[in-house]
Formats: C-alpha cells, sequence, structure tokens
C-alpha cells in the first residue's frame, strides 16, 4: 500500500522584535546550527514533501540554510492561520497529512512528529491532531480545552481566556498535524475577531469540531518545545543543547572530565573511549575516532581526528585539519588544512597550515609553515619520518623529502631532497676570549667616568642603617 503523503509548513515570518536582532530570529544558532536548521533535520526522516517555509520580506536569506524548503513570502504578518493560508499556492496539491510547526521552537523530535501523524491515523480519525505540553508556567500560551473523553475541544488563547480557562495547565506548543484534505478548505473561515485581532490557525479546531469531526491531543515534554523569543531563551536553549549533548556523549562512552565545560556542536561525532579534559570546544564539523584523548583548552572545528591521537592541552585544529592515528599535537599548535600521517609529532608552539605531513615525522617546537605571501597561500609537503628541527620558517611553496633533517632555527626556501641535511641559517662564529676582553675594557672606561650621586638612593642607604 502506498503510504499517503505527507507535506510539512513551518512559519517563521514574525518579526521576533525581542531578539533585537538585525537577523531573522529563525536564523540566529544553537550548537551551531540555525534555529531553523533544527527543525529542517527534525523533518527530515519524514521525507515531507513539500516542506514550504513561510517567512516575511526580506528575511529570504533564509532559504539558503532552509533548502530544499520551499520559500513563501507572507507580506503581512495577520496571524498563524493567516501564514498557513499564505501558502496555499504551495500546498494545493497536497492531499495527505500537513504538519505545521514554527521555524522558532528548535528542539521538537522526529520521533514526536511522527507520534501525531500515527494518532492522526488512529480509529477516531481525527481531522487534527495537536501537540500539547505542560509549561512550568502557561503564561501567554494557548490553552487546550478537552472533552470529557480526553478529545480536544477548542483552544483558546491566553488573552481570550477567561480566569478558569486560564487555570488549565496543558499547553498549545502550536504544532499541529491536520488532514488537508478536510482542514485546508475550513481556512477561509477563520475570522480575526479576537483580542489580537489576527487570524488564529488555533481556531481550525473549533471549526473541525462543528462538522462532528473529531480533535486529538499528544503530548510532549517541555524541552522539546522551547519557543526562543529573545537572546536570554537563545542562552538557554543552548545550554540544555550543551546538556544533552553532554549526557548523549557520555552515554555513548565518552569520558569527559568536567563536562560543564565542554561545548558541543549540533553534528559533533565522537568515537569509544575518547577522553575530553575541562574547556574544550568543538565547533561545527568534527569528528573524533575511538581512544582519542583530547586535554584542556582545544579549540576545535572542522577535523577529524583519527584513532589513538592525543591533542592538546591548549591546541586549536581548523577547518581541513586531518589527524592521522596516534599523532600527537601538543599544546600551542595550530592547525589548519592540513594532513598528519600516522604517528606524526607536533608538540610545542608550532602553525602547520595548507600542508601535508607524513607519518612519523617530528615536527620541532616552534616551527611555522609560511603559507601565505598576502595574496595567495601555498602548500607544504613533508615526507614520512623527516624530522623538522626547533624554531625552523618552511618558506611554501616547499617540500622536504622523507627521512630528511632540518636544523633547528631554519629558514628553508627551496626543497630538500629525501634523507638530506638541510641547514639554513647564520653560521656561528666563536671568537675565543673575546668576551673577557669585552668585560675588562668597559670596566676601565666605566670607572674613568665620574659616578653621579643618587641621592634617593644614599637616602635609601642611611634609612635603612639607622634601623
Ligand atoms: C501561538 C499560538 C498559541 C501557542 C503558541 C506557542 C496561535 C493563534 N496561537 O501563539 O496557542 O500556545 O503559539 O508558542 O496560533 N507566524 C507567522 N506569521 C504570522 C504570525 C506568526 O509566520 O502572521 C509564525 C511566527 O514566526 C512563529 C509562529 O508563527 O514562528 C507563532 O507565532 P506567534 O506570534 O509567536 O504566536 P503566539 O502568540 O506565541
Ligand atoms: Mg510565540
Amino acid at each position: 500500500m502506498p503510504k499517503p503523503r505527507i507535506a510539512a509548513i513551518v512559519l517563521a515570518a514574525g518579526k521576533g522584535t525581542r531578539m533585537k536582532s538585525r537577523k531573522p530570529k529563525v536564523m540566529h544558532e544553537i550548537a551551531n546550527r540555525p534555529m531553523i536548521g533544527h527543525v529542517m533535520a527534525a523533518l527530515k526522516p519524514l521525507r515531507c514533501d513539500p516542506v514550504v517555509l513561510v517567512v516575511a520580506p526580506e528575511m529570504e536569506a533564509v532559504a539558503q540554510v532552509a533548502a530544499p524548503a520551499q520559500i513563501v513570502v507572507q507580506r503581512e504578518q495577520l496571524g498563524t492561520g493567516h501564514a498557513v493560508m499564505a501558502a496555499r499556492n504551495a500546498l494545493k496539491s497536497v492531499g495527505g497529512d500537513l504538519l505545521v510547526l514554527y521555524g522558532d521552537t528548535p528542539f521538537i523530535a522526529t520521533a514526536t512528529l511522527a507520534a501525531m501523524l500515527q494518532r492522526r491515523h488512529g480509529g477516531d480519525n481525527p481531522a487534527v491532531v495537536v501537540l500539547g505540553f505542560r509549561p512550568a508556567e502557561p503564561g501567554g500560551y494557548g490553552r487546550l480545552l478537552l472533552d470529557a473523553a480526553g478529545g480536544l475541544d477548542a483552544i483558546v488563547e491566553a488573552r481570550d481566556a477567561t480566569p478558569e480557562q486560564r487555570a488549565i495547565g496543558l499547553c498549545n506548543s502550536g504544532v499541529m498535524a491536520l488532514d488537508a484534505e478536510r482542514m485546508m478548505p475550513l481556512l477561509k473561515e477563520l475570522k480575526n475577531d479576537n483580542a489580537k485581532g489576527e487570524y488564529y490557525l488555533t481556531d481550525l479546531v473549533a471549526l473541525a469540531r462543528a462538522r462532528g469531526w473529531n480533535a486529538a491531543v499528544v503530548e510532549a515534554p517541555v524541552e522539546e518545545l522551547m519557543g526562543i523569543n529573545s537572546r536570554a531563551e537563545l542562552a538557554a536553549a543552548e545550554q540544555a543543547f550543551q546538556r544533552r549533548a553532554r549526557a548523549v556523549a557520555m552515554e555513548a562512552g565518552a569520558t569527559l572530565l568536567d563536562p560543564e565545560s565542554v561545548y558541543f556542536s549540533h553534528d559533533t561525532h565522537l568515537g569509544q573511549d575518547v577522553m575530553i579534559g575541562p574547556h574544550v570546544y568543538f565547533g561545527p564539523g568534527v569528528t573524533v575516532e575511538n581512544d582519542v584523548e583530547i586535554k584542556g583548552f582545544c579549540h576545535i572545528e572542522g577535523a577529524r581526528i583519527a584513532a589513538g591521537a592525543r591533542i592538546g592541552p591548549f591546541a586549536r585544529l581548523r577547518p581541513g585539519a586531518a589527524i592521522g592515528p596516534d599523532v600527537h599535537i601538543g599544546n600551542f599548535v595550530e592547525v589548519k588544512n592540513a594532513r598528519l600521517g600516522p604517528g606524526a609529532k607536533a608538540n610545542h608552539l608550532t602553525y602547520i597550515g595548507d600542508a601535508e605531513i607524513g607519518g612519523g615525522t617530528n615536527i620541532g617546537a616552534g616551527t611555522i609553515t609560511v603559507n601565505y605571501d598576502g595574496f595567495s597561500k601555498s602548500r607544504t609537503v613533508i615526507g614520512a619520518n623527516a624530522s623538522i628541527g626547533s624554531n625552523t620558517s618552511l618558506v611554501a611553496p616547499v617540500s622536504i623529502g622523507a627521512g630528511a633533517i632540518v636544523g633547528a632555527g631554519s629558514v628553508i626556501t627551496e626543497n630538500v631532497p629525501a634523507d638530506a641535511m638541510a641547514i639554513a641559517r647564520g653560521r656561528q662564529v666563536n671568537l675565543t676570549g673575546r668576551a673577557q676582553n669585552f668585560r675588562e675594557r668597559r670596566k676601565k672606561t666605566a670607572s674613568k667616568a665620574k659616578p653621579t650621586p643618587k641621592s634617593g638612593a644614599k637616602s635609601g642607604t642611611k634609612r635603612k642603617s639607622g634601623k
């Protein structure tokens, strides 16, 4: 039997004035992914088609993040019901279920949406399923009015509710699953004769009931339905995400020495028996394989760290860092767009950018790949089992052959063949006895010159001896 089609509409045209931002609210990030990206990710496994995103004018930048969602611009924000109406052309061909979500509620879980769809196809064939939740402070949320049998009778907005209705703890999250065929035609019956003067999508419930159709409620935990309206709520959402990510990481077999101080991105992958020290930050695009140790105070983004590697403390891995198995990256080492082969080491004070380092090679303290001449970037290629002496500059483009040794303090501007030794620095000169001669000469000239009396020092001595 072919599965009934599912479409989705995500409402995101609200102005988000409380964010005090020049960018759309749903573009603000949680765990390095825009809010709207989280919503799209929750929808993805359900393979909705189409996914329509309703935005206000000048919010088209959202389209990039929400691709392949279809963007509909709602010219004026006249309410949630009006927002769905604005998308009616895009939804014309939708015959199955229509999920309605909000762009500023990023933690909605796929499983919850699936449960709503399942409820939609329950024996009593509800025309609409509403996702309810029980926030600690129901405040301004719409309240769900149930009938004696536990079915949904209506949704009343807080501003339009009686004191008795406001005492209800079960609230409307805004997420709905609609039987598109029955419910879409009812949109044009919505009126705006209410406290806000808006077309409320929530009024669809009462319209369905008036036709004798059922409406149902599915409940979800509060954490999934945190709405974000201000920077403070954004920070709270970030903290909620991080709490969960830390718990998931530990559950999956990573050790976090100080979980509260470790920050993950939405896409951080950790293997088993990964050890993470305090104050480690994972930007987007990081994969860490098994048995890796990341010591304290590392900043890692866009990097792949193979099994058994040891990173930090105080290391910075930037996009394109590919750290091979058993590699050691030590303190104050920065790696960008560079590959380090198995067992390579760069333990202290080094910059490796746009480079390829062979397995087993040792990069001495203070080595710098000089990759940028102010106009373009060039590559440094080092073979396996080479040894780069401390405080070396490798002026790219340059290559060092396998097994080569570069003397400390070198400025390497020419390729070094395999197994060669390269020394590129000023030659040392030892002048025997010259230091002693120098001192004696200086002493003589100094004693000839009359000492100028230092009044401050004298009185200081006096005071001291007088004690
Ligand atoms: C809405 C619900 C309320 C629910 C609450 C949950 C209605 C009438 N009320 O109220 O029952 O408890 O959400 O958070 O639906 N939007 C548009 N176009 C518009 C208006 C809104 O796209 O013209 C979008 C907003 O960007 C937002 C969502 O719809 O993502 C909700 O709008 P909002 O104004 O926040 O509704 P609430 O008053 O909070
Ligand atoms: Mg709201």
